[in-house]
């Protein structure tokens, strides 16, 4: 059986699921947010070392200003109500992606960021304004600058997930199979799995099912 380290979510269907039941693209991020602490709390059940969310890309910026707005005071409301027990759950969090919000924002990001910077059980990577090709990009204009010898290992560690080993599996949900520049380069390997509900319908149990079939795979790394 795989040993599973580490998840990447791309938490896609939001929008549709809001308008489909609640009339309003907004409602349909408010209750991914409570899919988002169900798959946070079902991780350190499974004792999950990494959990990474594609909570915002670079690309996102194209959306209305209302929609974006609503996203980032929910994530505001998050960090104000809920960090003192994400810390006491032992919770690390991480966020990758480039920190130009709000300074209200910035300021919550990097306190959440340091109180719970030594913690162990489970570390949330959030990818906030996260867009993999700049990521390359930035880490190849730093190598260069170094000097350092053209290597994998050299270009990585100036990607924003140095410290982080790649994910072993990636699920996108909302019944859409692409990336969506998330992780290009850190996905190379992992197994991929595309799941049809949107991600608020999204339960604990869903997530056990896909672990399960991902601990079932034979996993070569290009071996046979
Ligand atoms: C994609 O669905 C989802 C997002 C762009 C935002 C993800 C945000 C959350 C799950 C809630 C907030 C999270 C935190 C951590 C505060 P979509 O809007 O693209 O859905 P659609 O494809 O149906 O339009």
């Amino acid at each position: 059986m795989n040993p599973l380290n580490h998840v990447a979510i791309i938490m896609d269907g939001n929008g549709r699921w809001g308008l489909k039941y609640k009339k309003s693209r907004n409602a349909g991020h408010k209750a991914g947010l409570r899919t988002v602490e169900k798959i946070i709390k079902e991780s350190i059940n499974k004792k999950l070392k990494y959990l990474t969310l594609y909570a915002f890309s670079t690309e996102n910026w194209k959306r209305p200003k209302q929609e974006i707005n609503f996203l980032f005071s929910l994530l505001e409301n998050f960090l104000i109500n809920k960090l003192d027990k994400l810390h006491k759950k032992n919770i690390k969090l991480k966020i990758i992606g480039i920190k130009n919000f709000s300074s209200k924002l910035n300021k919550l990001l990097i306190k959440a960021e340091k109180k719970t910077d030594k913690n162990s059980k489970l570390q949330i990577n959030l990818a906030l304004n996260y867009g993999s090709k700049i990521e390359i990009i930035n880490a190849i204009k730093k190598l260069n600058k170094s000097k350092k010898k053209i290597t994998e290992k050299n270009l990585t560690n100036f990607f924003q997930t140095k410290d982080i080993p790649d994910p072993d599996l990636l699920i996108r949900t909302g019944n859409t199979k692409r990336l969506s520049n998330f992780l290009l380069w850190q996905l190379a390997y992992s197994e991929i799995f595309f799941e049809k509900k949107l991600w608020p319908a999204f339960t604990e149990r869903d997530f056990n099912k896909i672990i399960k079939e991902f601990k079932k795979i034979k996993r070569n790394f290009g071996n046979i």
